[in-house]
């Protein structure tokens, strides 16, 4: 397993391909306590993790919560709309604050692009992006990636197809990064307003037919229409967005019976997926979630001085 050098985790793009094996890998080792009736174990003992979430999350937040407390570390959740940050405390003092308190590892989730990188140079103690504005989401990529390696086997020389909203996308971002990194041919598709200018030059093609596309995909990655992010109209309706974009039963059945679909999260069901797409059998959806949290679990041992060699014992 390659050694791990990083204080932080900021992004996929300034990971080396070996760095990326070396999560999955020990992804797949805390997998392990899955199985376990007490799911708990003293790596993490007296080490304290942060939560500092300025954006709304369910999967995320709960895996780095539940992924501290099986790893025995101390985990403190804080509340932005009951902190001092409504009395108009910087995000910097707020984060210098937590840290004067002896902490070890801050989360951060913050609607701007570039915080958890500032954050990073600011503080000593290690700093993960936990998603940037439309910059990267690099744990929820790596749960992406192995979940396709779970489920197909390898990453090499797959056809992913990732359809929708590319533009404010941070799960786009990081999965190009990881996907290309570790091989992986790559093409985009969605409405022409939501598909950056230049996104070529990235490495990707850009599909113009859902129909063409979809049965020469070994994966399909859906991304949710973020709603938050749409300050201009750049579609018209979520109903013509579905009609043109959305995986129903009868693009169902232009999608391969080996090939995967997997969507980030929170899903727009009737949207970017009908309900019952979703509970298909190559939807694997729900086993992203759940190895959400082995991934985290993953990078919390890689910052928190999970020793040189990278031998997890659980
Ligand atoms: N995929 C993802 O980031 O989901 P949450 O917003 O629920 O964390």
């Amino acid at each position: 397993m390659a050694k791990w050098y990083h204080k932080d985790l900021l992004d996929i793009k300034d990971l080396k391909a070996e760095e990326i094996e070396t999560i999955l890998d020990l992804t797949s080792s805390c997998k392990q306590i899955y199985q376990r009736q007490i799911k708990k174990f003293p790596t993490l003992r007296g080490k304290t993790v942060v939560l500092l979430f300025f954006e709304p999350s369910t999967r995320t937040r709960t895996s780095f919560e539940i992924a501290s407390k099986w790893m025995s570390a101390d985990l403190v959740n804080v509340s932005i709309a009951q902190s001092s940050v409504v009395k108009g405390e910087s995000l910097y003092d707020t984060a210098r604050t937590i840290e004067a308190m002896g902490t070890d590892l801050v989360v951060v989730r913050h609607r701007s692009a570039g915080v958890p990188h500032t954050l990073a140079k600011l503080l000593s103690c290690s700093v993960i992006n936990a998603g940037d504005g439309a910059h990267e989401h690099p744990t929820q990529a790596l749960l992406d990636l192995y979940t396709i390696r779970e489920r197909l086997g390898r990453i090499q020389g797959l056809k992913v197809l990732i359809v929708g909203d590319i533009l404010h996308s941070r799960v786009a971002r990081s999965q190009i990064y990881a996907l290309q990194k570790l091989g992986a041919e790559i093409t985009v598709l969605g409405p022409s307003t939501l598909i950056p200018k230049g996104i070529e030059s990235f490495g990707v093609k850009v599909g113009t037919s859902l129909e063409e596309e979809l049965p020469k995909a070994d994966v399909v990655s859906l991304l949710r229409i973020q709603k938050e992010r749409q300050e201009r109209g750049h579609f018209p309706s979520l109903a013509e967005y579905a009609e043109l974009y959305g995986i129903n039963e009868e693009r169902l059945k232009l999608i391969r019976d080996d090939a995967l679909i997997i969507h980030p999260g929170p899903t727009n069901l009737g949207v970017e997926i009908t309900p019952k797409a979703a509970e298909d059998k190559r939807s694997a959806i729900n086993q992203q979630v759940t190895n959400g949290v082995a991934v985290r679990m993953a990078a919390l041992y890689l910052l928190l001085g999970g020793g040189q060699e990278n031998e997890l014992v659980i």
